[in-house]
């Protein structure tokens, strides 16, 4: 059975939320009901992160497998305390530095937050959203807030509510519209419980500006670690599915002009087995598609990240709307807020990544027709 709530939706100013909305959504959550509300990176499904009862919830709204672990937000740092034990004293080097801000540490956990926040782990998620609609609802109802990204299970991040009402539509009691979310990928994640400090997840506060305060942080995801240029691995299956939009989505990596060369030549191809394609390209591209009948959806300027990360989830949304079969889309920088726009696109391509030199040939079945490939 999953959870079941007649979900409301109430417009609030992201500067200046309303106190009223503030003060009777603050209740609900109190009085153990889910919330979703805009953060900076994404919106997150809220819950009392005291209430394993709601805890439950959340896991059941979204069908999220309860191995997967949950970040509790906070808007003080002395409530780091609350969630948190033998926090150390990086923490709070980091935490002047990025908080509130888009990065998730994870510490030793307090045994007040219920072990399924946690999924069993004896550690805990914590971040200070850089947003004024979670961070007046944690103030006035005074419990640290448990939220995932508010999406269901694999399919892209929500970026906006009406992200949220698709996916969770009669499964959230109330979804807070504080308009489009200004990062659009997630946090960074990074576990501060071993030897040396762990990157578990790029997001939207860079490795770069991390270094700057721990030079020794480790990340090697293994699909990144391939090769001498961190070139993916490119076998569909060995990824975590996640981030998925409906349509198969192909990465097409390396030389630029080539990679555009291959996307004009694999939507034609497709076009003429009748299947229908999406691109999601940068301004500068969307010339090298002119007058081919490809759904087509504008990322920004390759010379903007920041707005390329922006439209990554809600572009994914937006042609699987358009109800395309397959999207192409190519890869950035991996620099700065780069590494997590290429993290992103590598879960959501499940593998069928373009030009890896471990594999000659790709050949995806796409609808009944197989498309094939070479690097
Ligand atoms: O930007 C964000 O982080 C958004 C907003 C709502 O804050 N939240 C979000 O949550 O993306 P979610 O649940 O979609 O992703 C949380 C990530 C997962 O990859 C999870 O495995 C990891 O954080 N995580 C949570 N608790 C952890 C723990 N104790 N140890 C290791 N990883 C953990
Ligand atoms: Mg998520």
């Amino acid at each position: 059975m999953g959870y079941f709530a007649k979900t409301r939706v109430f417009k609030v100013d992201p500067d200046n939320p309303d106190h009223e909305i503030i003060s009777l959504v603050s209740r609900l959550l109190v009085a153990g009901k889910l919330v979703a509300f805009p953060t900076e990176t994404v919106y997150g499904l809220g819950a009392n992160a005291f209430d394993s009862t709601a805890i439950g919830h959340i896991f059941e709204a979204k069908e999220r497998p309860s191995s997967d672990p949950i970040i509790v937000h906070i808007n003080e740092l002395n409530q780091v305390y609350k969630v948190a034990i033998h926090v150390p004293d990086i923490t709070w080097m980091l935490a002047e530095k990025f908080w509130p801000g888009p990065l998730t540490l994870i510490l030793e956990r307090n045994s007040k937050i219920p072990e399924s926040v946690s999924a069993g782990l004896n550690t805990v998620a914590v971040r200070m959203p850089n947003h004024q609609i979670p961070r007046r609802l944690i103030e006035c109802s005074g419990v640290p807030i448990a939220a995932p990204s508010a999406n269901l299970f694999t399919r892209p991040s929500p970026t906006t509510a009406q992200h949220v009402y698709t996916d969770l539509k009669n499964r959230v009691d109330v979804i807070l519209d504080g308009g489009p979310c200004a990062i659009g990928l997630e946090s960074t994640v990074l576990d501060l419980t071993g030897e040396v400090p762990v990157l578990l997840r790029p997001g939207g506060c860079s490795i770069e500006s991390l270094r700057h305060v721990i030079p020794s942080i480790r990340f090697k995801p293994n699909y990144l670690s391939m090769g001498k240029d961190i070139t993916p691995i490119g076998s569909p299956g060995m990824l975590l599915k996640h981030y998925s939009p409906r349509a198969k989505l192909l990465l097409f990596t390396g030389n630029h002009a080539k990679a555009i060369k291959k996307m004009v030549h694999v939507s034609r191809e497709l076009i003429s087995e009748s299947i229908s394609v999406g691109v999601m390209v940068s301004d500068e591209d969307e010339r090298h598609f002119d007058g081919i009948s490809v759904k087509m959806k504008l990322l920004g300027s390759h010379e903007n990240l920041t707005q390329i990360s922006h439209n990554l989830f809600a572009g994914m949304r937006e042609l699987d709307e358009n109800g395309v079969d397959v999207i192409l889309v190519n890869e950035y920088s991996r620099e700065g807020l780069g590494l997590a726009i290429w993290d992103r696109l590598v879960r959501a391509s499940e593998g069928l990544i373009i030009n890896s030199p471990i594999q000659e040939h790709l050949t995806i079945k796409i609808k009944d027709y197989a498309l094939t490939i070479s690097s």
